[in-house]
């Protein structure tokens, strides 16, 4: 996808991972429009933003799917149709598995899932309606190639790498060139664990709060984090070079072994059955 003149929509572009893709983009030649549930960092951005890109903002909490779509009516009337979404704002926070809560499960799957169908259902009909071409960027996570620690985080991550693997699969999106891209970073160096503490419901108990603070998650993110503009570059050639998985670092290949092999290890022996379904599935398609 060609960015010059075209405008990206991007959530959570008021700071971190998304503001380094507007960063990038914005020198790609692209406008901007930026939304965010956060006014002061939004400002800050737009100011930074203004001299070297058409820069709107738009404050928006991606669970308000009304608010998306004035938002994105808004953006076009301003800008123009979004050629490119960028799905990308999201929270970290996790109760233990052993102690879980109704509240931090809604609040992370809420923003982290709900906000990227929230972005596909408003943006997609559109680009669909035009007759394409169009890309959808979403931000997911290492954390979704395999549960563990993360627990709901890693849960809603794991649904948006489903999920957009879903649109990448679609032969009418492809045929209208309405390509997708999942971006799955490792560390990257942003406030998300302060952010995403400050940002835990009221009510939530301390211990719940403050969970994801731990000296391993501080250290993958603060000190050995990638340059959110490193990753904003890494998007910018996935949207240029039409690449689908995008992985910051190789922080995930021992996982993603694991896991593939544990599952090919427990199917079980071929069976009749096996053999009836493949053939089922040449006659059908998958
Ligand atoms: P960040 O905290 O620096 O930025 C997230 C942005 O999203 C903030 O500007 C925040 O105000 C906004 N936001 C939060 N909730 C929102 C809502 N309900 N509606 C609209 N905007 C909202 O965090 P970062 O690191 O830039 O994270 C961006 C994305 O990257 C997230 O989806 C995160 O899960 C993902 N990610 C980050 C990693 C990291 O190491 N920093 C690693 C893997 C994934």
């Amino acid at each position: 996808t060609d960015v010059a003149g075209k405008t990206i929509f991007i959530t959570g572009g008021a700071q971190g991972i998304g503001l380094g893709m507007a960063r990038a983009f914005a020198l790609a030649g692209a406008d901007l429009a930026l939304a965010d549930i956060d006014p002061d960092a939004l400002e800050a951005a737009r100011e930074e933003l203004s001299s070297t890109a058409r820069t709107e903002t738009f404050l928006l909490d991606v669970r308000d799917r009304d608010a998306f779509a004035r938002a994105a009516d808004e953006s076009e009337e301003r800008l123009g149709p979004a050629a490119v979404v960028c799905n990308n704002a999201g929270v970290l926070g996790t109760a233990a598995v052993t102690d879980p809560s109704p509240a931090v499960w809604d609040h992370v799957v809420g923003i982290d899932l709900g906000g990227v169908f929230n972005g596909v259902g408003v943006f997609l009909p559109r680009m669909v309606a035009r007759g394409g071409p169009g890309h959808i960027v979403n931000t997911a996570s290492t954390a979704g190639i395999r549960g563990g620690a993360l627990f709901e985080y890693s849960a809603a991550k794991a649904a948006v790498i489903a999920l957009s693997e879903s649109l990448h699969a679609d032969a009418e999106l492809e045929r209208l060139g309405i390509r997708t891209t999942v971006l799955c970073p490792g560390g990257v160096r942003t406030r998300i664990i302060d952010n995403g503490i400050a940002a835990m419901p009221e009510g939530v108990p301390e211990r719940q709060r403050t969970r994801i603070d731990g000296e391993r998650v501080r250290t993958v993110i603060e000190q050995c984090g990638l340059a959110p503009e490193a990753v904003g570059e890494q998007v910018l050639a996935a949207v240029q070079e039409d690449r689908f998985y995008v992985f910051t670092d190789r922080s995930a290949v021992a996982d993603l072994r694991e896991r593939a092999s544990a599952m090919l290890a427990a199917m079980p022996e071929e069976s009749e059955h096996d053999r009836r379904l493949a053939e089922a599935r040449r006659r059908l398609g998958r």
